[in-house]
C-alpha cells in the first residue's frame, strides 16, 4: 500500500475577524427569532447554510430589513449609510465588521477629512473596498492595480490605503509608480496579516509537496488567491470547497499532499478533507 504524508498548513482556516462574526452571528440567532444579514456572513455555502436553519435570513439591503428587527453587519464591513438606515428603521444593528478592516475605514474617513485623494487598493465589486470607499464620503476611488492609474487624475495630495487582503508587492507596485508623480503621498499599510501569514505558510508547504489542496468558497478571494499563489510554485493545486470534490485521480503519483483553507473555511470543513485523502490513498492500494 503506498502512503500519503499529509502536511497541513498552520496557519490556515478561519481568521480573528471571522471566527468572531460567526460568535456574533450565533448569538444573535439565539437572542432574536429572526435576523437578517446584509449580504452572505462568509464565503462558505455550507456555514451560510447553517445559519439560515436557525432563522438568519441573508438579505442584498438594509431596506429588506423589517422596521424593529435585528440585522448583521458582516466583517467586511458596511457604509456610513447603512447605520443611518438602519438607526432611522429602528432596526437593531449588530456589527460584525472586523477591526482590522474598521482600521481601514477609519484611516480612509481621516486621509478624506485631511484633504487627500484617497486610492483604495481593492477589488472594484468587493463589498469591503465598497464600504470603505463610502466611509470617505464618496471621495475614494478603488485603484485594482497600478496598471490603473493611467485613468485616474490624481491630485497633488494623495493617500493610499488597501482592502484587507491585498498582497503586498501590488501595493509596492502601485506607490512605486505614484511616488515620482504626486507631490504628497500618504501610506497606510492596511493589509491584514492573517492573510500575508496564510500565503506565507501556504506558499511554503506547496513548494515541499506534490498535491496542493486549497478548501474555501469559489466566491471567497482570499481562498482564490491562496490556489493562485500555491499553484504559482508549479505544484499541482486543487480549489475545493468540501471534501467530495477530492478525486482519486489526482494522487496518481502523490507521496506528500498539503491542505491549507482560507479565511472562511470551518475546522470541520479542513478536517473532513484529511480524512477523505486518507481514505483514497487506502484505496489507491
Ligand atoms: Fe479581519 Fe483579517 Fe480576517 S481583516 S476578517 S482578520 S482576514
Amino acid at each position: 500500500m503506498s502512503e500519503l504524508t499529509i502536511v497541513g498548513v498552520d496557519e490556515a482556516g478561519f481568521c480573528f475577524g471571522v471566527r468572531r462574526a460567526l460568535q456574533l452571528a450565533n448569538e444573535a440567532t439565539e437572542k432574536h427569532p429572526e435576523v437578517a444579514c446584509l449580504g452572505p456572513l462568509i464565503h462558505n455555502r455550507q456555514v451560510v447554510e447553517d445559519l439560515e436553519e436557525r432563522g438568519m435570513r441573508v438579505v442584498d439591503a438594509i431596506e429588506d430589513v423589517p422596521p424593529g428587527s435585528a440585522a448583521l453587519v458582516r466583517a467586511h464591513g458596511a457604509g456610513p449609510a447603512v447605520y443611518e438606515a438602519a438607526s432611522e428603521r429602528g432596526v437593531d444593528l449588530i456589527d460584525a465588521t472586523c477591526p482590522f478592516v474598521r482600521r481601514v475605514q477609519q484611516a480612509a474617513a481621516r486621509f478624506a477629512e485631511d484633504d487627500y485623494q484617497v486610492l483604495v487598493l481593492g477589488e472594484r465589486e468587493h463589498p469591503e473596498a465598497q464600504a470603505i470607499v463610502a466611509h470617505a464620503g464618496g471621495r475614494a476611488v478603488i485603484v485594482e492595480d497600478a496598471g490603473e492609474l493611467g485613468g485616474i487624475k490624481t491630485t497633488e495630495r494623495v493617500a493610499v490605503v488597501c482592502q484587507t487582503t491585498q498582497r503586498l508587492d501590488k501595493l509596492q507596485e502601485l506607490v512605486d509608480a505614484l511616488l515620482p508623480q504626486i507631490a504628497e503621498l500618504r501610506v497606510a499599510n492596511t493589509i491584514c496579516d492573517a492573510t500575508s501569514k496564510r500565503q506565507k505558510a501556504s506558499l511554503s508547504v506547496a513548494r515541499r509537496v506534490d498535491l496542493m489542496i486549497v478548501i474555501g468558497g469559489y466566491h471567497s478571494a482570499n481562498t482564490n488567491r491562496l490556489a493562485q499563489i500555491c499553484r504559482a510554485t508549479g505544484t499541482r493545486t486543487e480549489h475545493i470547497e468540501t471534501a467530495d470534490e477530492l478525486r482519486g485521480e489526482w494522487l496518481e503519483g502523490v507521496a506528500t499532499a498539503g491542505i491549507t483553507a482560507g479565511a472562511s473555511t470551518p475546522p470541520e470543513a479542513v478536517a473532513a478533507v484529511r480524512r477523505r485523502l486518507l481514505e483514497l490513498a487506502g484505496e489507491r492500494g
